[in-house]
Order: structure tokens, then C-alpha cells, then sequence
């Protein structure tokens, strides 16, 4: 074994060292036990850096376990010398029972997807617009990893915390997880910032998922779907041991909250984490053009099954961090960064039947039960056939032989039929069905009253009489991202819609009330108990306070995700407002109308949506009732202690150092309200060259109207 080759010593030192590893651990004194702790915490940090980052191991994995077990028996022995960054930390921490929540200071966010080189051309002619760039800037290309994104904190170069991405805002605490992992350093080198929460991907390597698979096979247990998972599984391990045994590997690509940064391009602070002994990946390129950044595209796709870990394509990003920090987010996602897809993959298999599933809003979708095959690496059984107008197109027919795609983690997808392996004689066409299979209600296509088309989405009309669609309301509603209900699952959703506890969302806040009366009582109910009745109760009455965010995407109002949900909570700030706005858009040349589509993100279509939800009498009802349940909470904004935060701007005349996109998202991002014209309700206008009616219309009514240099240096302030 090479002695101690991660330390320089002086000869004499080095003899004594040899001198006190040739001693058991528990005939060490104190004094040298600490000492050769020490020594040992030092060889096996430098071993895990050879062997993890620099491929170039120099001792066999027989003696680095014994260099580690010598090391755990010390610490066994005088336990004082454990401490956070041991490296028997690393191993061995006690199982927890749930992981804790930690929220992240910087939101984790998602890409926006391409898949064809148009896209990514667009993408990159989008940016010049927002910036007024004559020319593209530089871009970084990268793989996409297939594994999950995890965010890693360290303080004064050392490893305090590591979580989940989560949903985004919220992840886990998998800090005695990451511990265990060999390729992560525990403390950086060189000259680090202060706080550095360093993000990357936690991933398996082909040949560890298929070691892993054989040694499960051979016990006997089912075999893993995919690497990924593999990945996912034993990062979220309440049990730190069973992550250590995992030979997880990850990549540094991004930052979230730091003290400072040590460049001002992508590309630097990336090679700067490279200094610090993080694991980045070799195959970033700076890229001038956005011609390089497809050639980029290219290279990586030939390589992909060659490089012993699943990549799902390349991401993009702006190299320069100011044209970053000036581009911004779109809700979920940075306008400065891509991803570009590779193509899916494909297999084929046999339909076994077709059936109809029905949503929240009452829309039919057609499924395809085929027979199991892998397609990519994962066992699929349900493919969508999207509606009725895409099955009569490709003609697909029970019993066909069908291509089916799978493309990162949308829903698997049947692209057409096999003529020759069409069975003779043929299967009768499939006639989709005009009644819902639920409730029997007429299932209808609307039609558009502005474009005179048919929508190609058939929906049922029994709206909340039609089980099928009350209960996957109700689900949506108390699902984790909305009202996060715990212990509500589908089940007992279903259970208490037949048999009449809770058929509106109003209800579920009524249910411990009307139980006290009830006969029999809930906990007198098969499948319950006293304690599982009080949990539930318990877990309801939580929630009686909500986010208005929550309180919005609940509702389960079509076109409206959680990112939309977030816009109008941000804009309105209460329930009441929104209301009141929404209804009042049924006019559309109302002044609400114009409010409700100038919101950024929300466009015409989601605007209608919003506003027929409200204009319905029976939704109305629901939100009122709920309100007088629960009491809705505003959502945290987006940037505080901005003098514009919760004022509403208006943008008027030409503004000259930056696109009025971009003064929009600027003012979105310190939690302004963006509106399109001057009222008795704005309360900054700010007027570029030759600004006109609205400027008059600010200085009749008061309002404190600044030019573009003010606003930019509030905007920065
Ligand atoms: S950058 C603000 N770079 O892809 C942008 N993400 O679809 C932060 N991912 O959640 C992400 N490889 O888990 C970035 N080289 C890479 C990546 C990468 C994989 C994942 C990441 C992210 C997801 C978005």
C-alpha cells in the first residue's frame, strides 16, 4: 500500500506514522489516536479523490475498506472525535424516520424543452429579441444527465447541507446521504466562498445498475427499471448505509444561494468548481455560434451510448451571468437555459384494449392497455392515444401491433399501427363512445363560438353529478401540490363520494362537524378506527390555512398549472380580488378583462379559462363557501424589500437601454404588478421617450411617474 501519498511528511514524522499504524486501535492512547485519526480522515479523503475524480486509484478496494474499518473502530473507541465531516459520516448515520423538509433559498427550476434544431434556433433568436442583441451570444452545451438534481451547501469550503430538488421550493434533507457519497468532497479546495450551495445531478454509471441488477436477480427481488431510479431510490434512503453501499455518482452544473461567485461566465464558475474538487463534466463546450451548438448537439448524441450513463440530451445556456441575471425566469423556467431532446425511443407491442379515462374536467382520453414491453430501459402497459380524432387518423384498432414511444418523462405515447401484423380478420374499428362511461351523461364536443371549430376533446356533460369527475376534482384538490391533505388518498376520496360524506371541496372542511351527528361515525366505518378518524381530522384541520397559490391551483381550473396559479396569486394577492376581477372579465372589454391578460404568463387562452370558471354559478358557490372554511394565506413574495414590491407599473413611450419585455419581467421578478394602461389603481408609471396619453393620464391623477435611468437604478437598488 502506498503510505500516506495524500500528505506531505518529513521523514521522521512518516516513520512515526508507520510506527502508530502498526499499533491495534484499541491499544492506541488517546494521544495517538487522535492523531492517527486524523492521518486516516486525511489518506481516505485523498483516496476517494483519486478514485472518484481523477480515475486513478492507488490502492485496491481491499485496503481502502481496511483503511476504513481501522478508522471506524477508532472512532468506536473514543467517540469525541466524530464530528459532521468524519469520513465515517460517510457510512453508518442512524436511519431517520422521514426526512425532514428544508425550503430552498434559491427556487430549484426546470428547462424549457426542444426537440428539433428550429426550436433551438428560435430559442437563441428569442434571447437577441429580449436583449436587443444584434448578434447571438455564447453559449455553454452540456449533456442533459438522466438522474435527479440535487442542491449540496457549503459553508466555509465545508459540507453542512444537501436536499432534494422536491417540488422546486421545497425538497429533502439528504445531507447524511450525500456523506456517504465517495465522489463528493466533505470539505473544497482552495480559495472558496464563503456560502456555496453547488447543484448537479446524482447519477449511476451503466456497468454500477447492472451490478446492482445481477446481485438482485440473485437474491431473488425483482430487477430495476432504469438507472435513474436506482439513483432516486438510494438518494432518498432513510437509512444512510444502504446509500453508502450505492456507488453514486453526481455533476456539478449550477448554483443556487451564494456568498459570491468566482467568475462571470458559466463556463468559469463551472471550472472554478472543478478547482474546489467537485466533479463537472468534460464535455462542456463554449460555444460561439449557435451553428457550434448544434455541431456540439451532434457530437454528444454519437457518443451518448458510449459514455456509461444515461444522458437524455444537451442543455444550453448563456455563458455571460449579467445577460443571465437580465434574462430572467418565466415562471418554472430560466429564459437563459435549454434543454435539446434527443429523439425518444421506440417499441412495439400489442393493444389489448382501449380505454376511456375521464378527468378533473370531465375529458375523455382514450389508453391503450398493451402488452408490457421495455421500452428505453422501462417496463410501459398504458400508452395514451391522446383523443378520438388522433385514434381515427392513425386507425388504431384492438389487436394491432403498435409503435409505442417513451420520451424522457412524458406519458408513453402509440405513434401508429403495424399494417403487416394487422390480425386477419380484421378487428372492427374502434368507435369511440358518445356517452361517459362514468355517469352515462352525454359526452360532447364543444365548439369554439369565436374559431367555429370542434374542440378535439370529447367531454362529459354531467359535470359534478358524474362520479368520475367529482372524484378526480376532489383528488386534485387535496393533492400534495394543492391543499396537500394527508391521508386522503383516491381511495377513501372515492369511499366518501359514494357513499354522500363529501361531494364539493367545501365538504372535506365540513366532514368532522357533520360526523359528530352522524350514524354510523366515521370511526365506527369499516376500514376506520378511532385513531385513523382523528388523523384525518387533524390532517384537514391543518390545512384551514393555505397559500393562495395552493388555494388557486386547487381549484383545478382548466389551464391553470401550479407556475399560472403562482402568476395570479402574485397578481390579485387575495382570493376575493381574483374573484371579483374574473367575474368581472365576462365583459370582454372590460378594464378586468384587460388586467387579467396583461398578467406575464397568462395569455388569452388561459385568461378565458380563468374567467368561465368564475362566471360559473356553481364555482362561485364553491369558492365562497371555501373562503368562509379557510383562511388563504398570501404568497411569499417573489423578491422583497423592493420599494415596487405589490405596487402595480405601467410602461409607456420607448424605453431605449432595454426591450419593454424585459422591463416586464424585471418588475414581475421584484413582485410588481405589470399592467397595460394608467388607473386610479397604478402606482408607478414609467414613461419612456415620447410617451404620450398615458403619461398625461399619470400626472392628472398623481401618480408617481420616473424615467427609464430611475427605474433601472430602483430595479437594481
Ligand atoms: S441546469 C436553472 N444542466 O434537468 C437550470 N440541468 O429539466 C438548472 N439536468 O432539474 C438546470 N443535466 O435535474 C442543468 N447539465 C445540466 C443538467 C440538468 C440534467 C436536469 C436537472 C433539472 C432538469 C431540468
Amino acid at each position: 500500500m502506498p503510505k500516506n501519498t495524500s500528505m506531505a511528511h518529513d521523514p521522521s514524522t512518516t516513520k512515526d506514522a508507520d510506527a502508530l499504524r502498526a499499533i491495534e486501535p484499541d491499544k492506541l492512547t488517546e494521544a495517538q489516536a487522535r492523531r492517527e485519526h486524523r492521518a486516516l480522515g486525511a489518506e481516505i479523503a485523498g483516496h476517494d479523490i483519486r478514485y472518484h475524480q481523477e480515475d486513478r486509484p492507488t490502492i485496491s478496494d481491499a485496503e481502502y475498506d481496511a483503511l476504513r474499518r481501522r478508522y471506524e473502530a477508532i472512532e468506536a473507541r473514543f467517540p469525541e472525535l466524530r464530528s459532521a465531516e468524519s469520513q465515517s459520516q460517510r457510512v453508518g448515520a442512524a436511519p431517520a424516520e422521514k426526512f425532514a423538509k428544508l425550503r430552498h433559498r434559491v427556487p430549484m427550476l426546470s428547462l424549457g424543452n426542444a426537440f428539433a434544431d428550429d426550436e433551438v434556433m428560435e430559442f437563441v433568436a428569442r434571447i437577441c429579441r429580449f436583449l436587443d442583441l444584434e448578434s447571438p451570444p455564447a453559449f455553454t452545451a452540456e449533456p442533459k444527465i438522466d438522474g435527479l438534481s440535487c442542491a449540496i451547501r457549503y459553508e466555509r469550503g465545508k459540507l453542512v447541507q444537501a436536499a432534494t430538488r422536491g417540488d422546486g421550493e421545497e425538497g429533502e434533507d439528504v445531507t447524511a446521504n450525500v456523506r456517504t457519497m465517495r465522489t463528493i468532497p466533505q470539505t473544497l479546495r482552495g480559495d472558496v466562498p464563503e456560502v456555496l450551495e453547488v447543484r448537479g445531478e446524482v447519477y449511476l454509471r451503466h456497468a454500477d445498475f447492472a451490478a446492482i441488477n445481477a446481485r438482485q436477480v440473485e437474491e431473488g427481488k425483482p430487477a430495476y427499471a432504469n438507472p435513474r431510479n436506482v439513483a432516486a431510490g438510494s438518494l432518498r434512503q432513510l437509512d444512510p448505509s444502504v446509500t453508502a453501499r450505492r456507488p453514486l455518482q453526481f455533476f456539478a452544473y449550477a448554483w443556487g444561494d451564494v456568498s459570491s461567485l468566482p467568475a462571470a461566465t458559466q463556463s468559469g464558475v463551472v471550472k472554478a468548481f472543478a478547482s474546489y474538487g467537485l466533479p463537472t463534466n468534460a464535455l462542456m463546450r463554449l460555444c460561439a455560434t449557435p451553428q457550434e451548438m448544434l455541431a456540439h448537439y451532434r457530437l454528444i448524441e454519437a457518443q451518448r451510448s458510449s459514455l456509461g450513463y444515461d444522458i437524455d440530451g444537451v442543455v444550453y445556456k448563456v455563458d455571460d451571468l449579467a445577460l443571465q441575471r437580465r434574462l430572467g425566469f418565466v415562471s418554472r423556467s430560466p429564459r437563459w437555459a435549454l434543454a435539446h431532446k434527443f429523439p425518444a425511443e421506440k417499441a412495439t407491442t400489442v393493444i389489448e384494449a382501449i380505454e376511456i379515462q375521464i378527468g378533473r374536467t370531465g375529458s375523455l382520453t382514450p389508453v391503450a392497455k398493451l402488452n408490457p414491453v421495455t421500452v428505453g430501459g422501462v417496463v410501459v402497459s398504458n400508452a395514451t392515444l391522446h383523443n378520438e380524432d388522433e385514434i381515427a387518423r392513425k386507425d388504431i384498432r384492438v389487436g394491432d401491433t403498435v409503435i409505442v414511444q417513451r420520451a424522457g418523462d412524458v406519458i408513453p405515447q402509440v405513434l401508429g399501427f403495424v399494417p403487416e401484423k394487422r390480425p386477419v380478420p380484421e378487428p372492427r374499428r374502434y368507435e369511440f363512445p358518445k356517452l361517459c362511461p362514468a355517469c352515462g351523461s352525454h359526452a360532447v364536443r364543444e365548439v369554439n363560438p369565436r374559431t367555429g371549430k370542434e374542440d378535439v376533446i370529447r367531454r362529459c356533460t354531467g359535470g359534478l353529478i358524474c362520479p368520475a369527475q367529482a372524484v378526480e376534482r376532489l383528488r386534485h384538490f387535496v393533492s400534495r401540490n394543492a391543499f396537500d391533505i394527508e391521508g386522503f388518498g383516491a381511495e377513501r376520496i372515492e369511499l366518501f363520494h359514494k357513499e354522500g360524506l363529501i361531494a364539493r371541496p367545501q365538504d372535506i372542511f365540513t366532514l368532522e362537524e357533520r360526523d359528530q351527528h352522524a350514524s354510523p361515525r366515521l370511526m365506527e366505518r369499516e376500514g376506520f378506527g378511532e385513531t385513523s378518524a382523528r388523523n384525518l381530522f387533524a390532517a384537514i384541520a391543518a390545512r384551514r390555512s393555505v397559500a393562495l397559490n395552493r388555494f388557486v391551483y386547487a381549484l383545478g381550473i382548466r389551464h391553470v398549472g401550479e407556475a399560472t396559479a403562482k402568476e395570479l396569486a402574485r397578481h390579485f394577492g387575495t382570493a376575493e380580488a381574483l374573484q371579483q376581477t374574473a367575474i368581472a372579465a365576462q365583459d370582454r372589454s372590460s378594464e378586468a378583462w384587460n388586467e387579467l391578460t396583461s398578467i406575464e404568463g397568462i395569455g388569452e387562452v388561459v385568461a378565458e379559462a380563468v374567467a368561465d370558471f368564475f362566471g360559473e354559478p356553481h364555482n362561485q358557490e364553491i369558492v365562497t363557501e371555501l373562503l368562509r372554511q379557510v383562511t388563504v394565506t398570501p404568497l411569499e413574495a417573489a423578491a422583497t424589500g423592493s420599494t415596487v414590491t405589490g405596487k402595480t407599473v405601467v410602461f409607456t413611450g420607448s424605453l431605449e437601454k432595454i426591450t419593454r419585455e424585459e422591463a416586464k419581467a424585471m418588475a414581475e421578478r421584484l413582485g410588481a404588478k405589470v399592467a397595460g394602461s394608467v388607473s386610479k389603481k397604478t402606482d408607478l408609471v414609467v414613461a419612456g421617450a415620447n410617451a404620450g396619453t398615458k403619461l398625461a393620464k399619470a400626472r392628472e391623477l398623481g401618480i408617481e411617474t420616473i424615467d427609464e435611468d430611475a427605474w433601472l437604478k430602483l430595479a437594481e437598488a
